[in-house]
């Protein structure tokens, strides 16, 4: 890493505030309206605005590893599939026959296909969208293959991460949406990763509340006493906006370490834990010694889809290491998210369904939450 990273820029920042030779942030109190989390119109406007325009996180790329690669998902409110081609490129089709409009493949979730097979007459596609074969052809008249491809949405591979956007027929802004962000998850290895282990589940809680607890510093050490909280100092977090994402960090108790290391020697996975926040549905944290990639996928104001992945540099080869990182999972899915993380997500979607309060209230080391909240609605006011 060279000396103008921004990693290990904010590496800085939290070694400056842990030795005490910068002030944490000045207090503060913003709020956020309680409605903002259930108000079911609130929601679709955030779907329209938001979701069914923006680049939105598929899934990881070695989840589709080969030429026919292709994961059938419905769960963004339109039936879809995503293939690798046989060039190698990442592509997402309309899950739905040009013939008679009939569903290509039934069942949802990663499958390994030479072509889609249309069950009902049997008119063929290739991985890559085009029609191949339609049976008895001669019974058609005045009707062209070339022309009756699946229709495509724009779908881009980048720096290990699949991205979709819902809009048939429609055009990719990548690097507008990415920005500064693909050279961090570069710098943290994303693009050669695997994916070790998945959990999918569905969420009783807005998928703002998600976000919330994934950029709050203040919580660490109190709601994960008895997980990882042991193993971060106080409150010494720092976030930063790039485009529409925010890298956010929180030291961990090795961060003193930093002072007497040259810069360049700065290891940000071991110093402090980063996560950034993918706008606006995805969630990367970088731990020691693997990667949790987080999807959303909103599906009212009050559920949310939350699927889990565990990236690991390579797949583990030995029985011991298995059960390191079979041990790993366990602690982090279910210990720390399940048991924490979303027990907090989901008690407060309740505390808000209650009415016993009009405001959500933030405080100096929730600042990343606000920062959060200004680009939704920046995003829904546009
Ligand atoms: S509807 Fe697909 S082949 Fe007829
Ligand atoms: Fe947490």
């Amino acid at each position: 890493m060279t000396d103008t990273n921004p990693i290990l820029d904010q590496l800085q920042d939290l070694l400056d505030l842990a030795t005490g030779r910068v002030n944490g942030p000045e207090p503060c109190l913003h709020r956020i309206a309680v409605d903002l989390y259930a108000s079911q119109q609130h929601f679709e406007r955030e779907w329209e605005t938001i979701f069914a325009r923006r680049p939105l996180v598929l899934c990881h790329s070695s989840e589709l590893p080969h030429a026919g690669s292709t994961l059938v998902h419905d769960e963004f409110g339109l039936p879809m599939l995503t293939s690798r081609d046989q060039a190698g490129h990442v592509r997402t089709f309309l899950n739905v026959c040009r013939h008679r409009n009939m569903r290509l493949v039934e069942t949802q979730g990663f499958h390994q296909l030479k072509s889609l097979v249309c069950p009902y007459h049997q008119w063929t596609y290739g991985v890559d969208g085009q029609l191949r074969n339609i049976p008895r052809e001669a019974d058609f008249c005045d009707i062209d293959k070339s022309e009756l491809g699946l229709v495509e949405l724009p779908t881009e591979e980048r720096d290990g991460l699949v991205w979709l956007k819902l809009t048939p027929r429609g055009h990719m802004d990548l690097d507008d949406t990415l920005g500064t962000i693909g050279a961090d998850l570069a710098a943290f290895g994303i693009p050669d990763a695997v994916v070790y282990a998945n959990n999918t589940r569905e969420l009783e809680c807005n998928w703002k509340l998600i976000h919330d607890a994934f950029l709050d510093g203040y919580h660490v050490v109190r709601l994960h006493k008895n997980t990882v909280g042991a193993f971060f100092p106080d409150c010494i977090s720092t976030s930063q906006q790039c485009g529409l994402h925010i890298r956010s960090s929180v030291a961990r108790n090795e961060i003193l370490e930093a002072k007497t290391q040259q810069r360049s020697k700065w290891n940000p996975r071991t110093l402090c834990t980063f996560a950034y926040t993918l706008f606006p549905n995805a969630i990367v944290i970088m731990h020691p010694d693997y990667t949790s990639l987080i999807r959303l996928v909103p599906l009212s104001a009050d559920r949310t889809l939350f699927s889990h992945s565990m990236l690991v540099d390579e797949m583990p080869g030995t029985e011991k290491a298995r059960a390191h990182f079979d041990k790993s999972f366990e602690l982090i899915d279910q210990g720390v998210f399940q048991a924490e993380d979303i027990f907090v997500c989901e008690g407060a979607q309740k505390g808000i369904r209650s009415g016993a309060n009009q405001d959500l209230l933030l405080g100096a080391n929730e600042i990343a939450v606000k920062q959060f909240h200004d680009l939704v609605e920046r995003e829904v006011n546009r």
